[in-house]
């Protein structure tokens, strides 16, 4: 019985760990012109759950001497529904979105993903979140 329970709190913990959704594009260090349009690419891995998909939230952070320890960031680039349809050639789903780089600053940009979907027969609620790094350049007029 205990074990049975151990081995159920291993299978949850790794199923909360798994890492579902990455930012394929733009490559870490892309450097992008403030203010023009770039792509998103949003790859999702396959699920051995059913999924439902709900919401999808690309946001841009200005990061002042790190990253970390702030929200998703400053700027929502794109707040909607997420349908990866497309497949790569190694058999992920995934989904562009073209969006628009802020033009306030430039620097350093943490590009962040959040995902929030339904998991398994009884719904799970799952919170998902995924990062990159960009360099946002002067030029763009
Ligand atoms: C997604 O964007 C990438 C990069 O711009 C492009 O190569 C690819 O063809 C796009 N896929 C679709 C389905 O538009």
């Amino acid at each position: 019985m205990f074990g049975k329970l151990l081995f159920c709190v291993a299978a949850l913990a790794s199923a909360a760990l798994a890492q579902d959704i990455s930012i394929a594009l733009p490559a870490q260090g892309t450097n992008i012109a403030a203010g023009s349009n770039f792509v998103v690419q949003v790859e999702r891995a396959t699920s051995s759950n059913s999924v439902e998909e709900i919401s999808l939230v690309i946001a841009g952070l200005q990061c002042l001497g790190g990253c970390s320890g702030y929200g998703i960031g400053h700027t929502i680039l794109y707040s909607g529904t997420f349908d990866p349809e497309s497949t790569n050639g190694e058999g992920k789903s995934y989904q562009n979105f073209t969006v628009t780089a802020p033009n306030f600053f430039q620097g350093t940009m943490q590009l962040n993903v959040a995902r929030f979907y339904l998991e398994g027969m009884t719904n799970f609620a799952e919170l998902e979140l995924a990062d990159t790094t960009v360099t946002l350049t002067g030029g763009s007029g």
